[in-house]
């Protein structure tokens, strides 16, 4: 089954990257709820959920995950389904093309299974409204035959959760929204977690680690697990060939630096784009059109991966006339505010 790979999409990992990335996601994904690690509100709720669905010998109600890549949606759908011991079916949005791909998806579900919709926002219309007696009333239209003697009637399926994942709810309509019993959104984690994620996954690579090592890698991922793994990989990669392979603070900062992630965890493209906004449109306000053609990168990406960490750190705002950079944008580039007072970083 087709699924589309943001990271690849966005052009930041070639090909053979993007494998590497998919085989350690695998390896170091949680399989539980227990070995999950923070989150403790929404995964509280999904105990008693999962817990109470199991009780009743029900499926569990149809769950929503968004939030920026690499948050853990599809890690958690997956917890989902290991937890309430049933299947999981994993499809993506635009791999159900038409209407018959999902019927044959939908009558392929066991009682109580998980079907499990990646980037849900990108599912096409007619397939959407397809979509809602199945997860409302667990059956499909079906037409049989052809013209003046085609006849419609209802195929019952099995009870079944849907869970859909998306970076951005925006896009999803309203009547597929209402749909979800459970919405939850997942937000950037604190650094003290992203530790314990950088522990864990040491512990499972045996890559001996201190403390403020694995410190400075959480607090230098974006507050993103994924993000967290990839930069441990890098680090384990300088401590190995030029080192003894443990990963000291003084090694972390200096492969870090040297993969250019700044103190703020800020990427290249991080830079360039306040940077862009500061230099070529004096701090904006500029639109994201222009934004996007001067960095030479997609909109949707943009919107979905950086801005997100962007606007959350509090470097960029997001005005009805456009994006703007904010003081605390400038100081960390350097760079002078034209409205400071001289010689003095606002
Ligand atoms: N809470 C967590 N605890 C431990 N590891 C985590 C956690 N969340 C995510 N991870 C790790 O980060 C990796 C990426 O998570 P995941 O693939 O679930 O993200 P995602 O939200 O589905 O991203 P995308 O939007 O790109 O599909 C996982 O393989 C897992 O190793
Ligand atoms: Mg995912």
């Amino acid at each position: 089954m087709k699924t589309v790979d943001l990271d690849l999409e966005r052009g930041v990992l070639s090909q053979q990257a993007v494998q590497e990335e998919k085989t350690f996601d695998l390896a170091l994904r949680p399989r539980t709820l227990d070995e999950y690690v923070g989150q403790t509100k929404h995964r509280g709720n999904l105990r008693i959920f999962i817990e109470a669905a199991r009780r009743r010998g029900e499926p569990l109600d149809h769950v929503l995950f968004c939030g920026p890549p690499g948050l853990g949606k599809t890690t958690l759908a997956n917890i989902i389904a290991n937890e309430l011991g049933v299947t999981i079916h994993t499809t993506s949005g635009p791999a159900i093309d038409h209407k018959g791909s999902l019927a044959a998806l939908l009558t392929k579900l066991e009682p109580r299974d998980v079907l499990f919709i990646d980037e849900i926002h990108r599912l096409n219309a007619v397939v959407e409204e397809n979509l809602y007696p199945a997860i409302e009333e667990f059956e499909i239209d079906i037409i049989a035959g052809e013209g003046p003697h085609a006849a419609s009637y209802k195929l019952p399926l099995s009870p079944f959760t849907l869970i859909g994942a998306t970076t951005r709810t925006g896009l999803l309509t309203s009547p597929l929204l209402s749909r979800f019993g459970v919405t939850i959104r997942l937000d950037y984690y604190p650094a003290e977690e992203l530790e314990q994620i950088v522990l864990r996954s040491a512990s499972l690579l045996e890559v001996p680690i201190e403390r403020d090592g694995s410190f400075e890698i959480a607090k230098r991922a974006r507050g993103t697990p994924r993000i967290a793994n990839r930069l441990l990989r890098r680090v384990r990669d300088f401590a190995e060939v030029e080192g003894d392979g443990t990963i000291s603070l003084g090694r972390a900062r200096d492969s870090l630096d040297r993969l250019e992630v700044d103190e703020a965890g800020f990427d290249e493209m991080d830079r360039r784009i306040l940077l862009t906004i500061i230099e070529k449109f004096s701090g904006g306000p500029v639109g994201i059109e222009t934004i996007a053609a001067a960095v030479a990168e997609p909109r949707d990406t943009i919107e979905d991966v950086y801005e997100p960490f962007l606007i959350q750190g509090g470097y960029l705002q997001r005005t009805p006339r456009g994006r703007v950079a904010t003081r605390r944008a400038y100081a960390h580039l350097g760079i002078r505010h034209a409205d400071g007072p001289q010689g003095r970083l606002l």
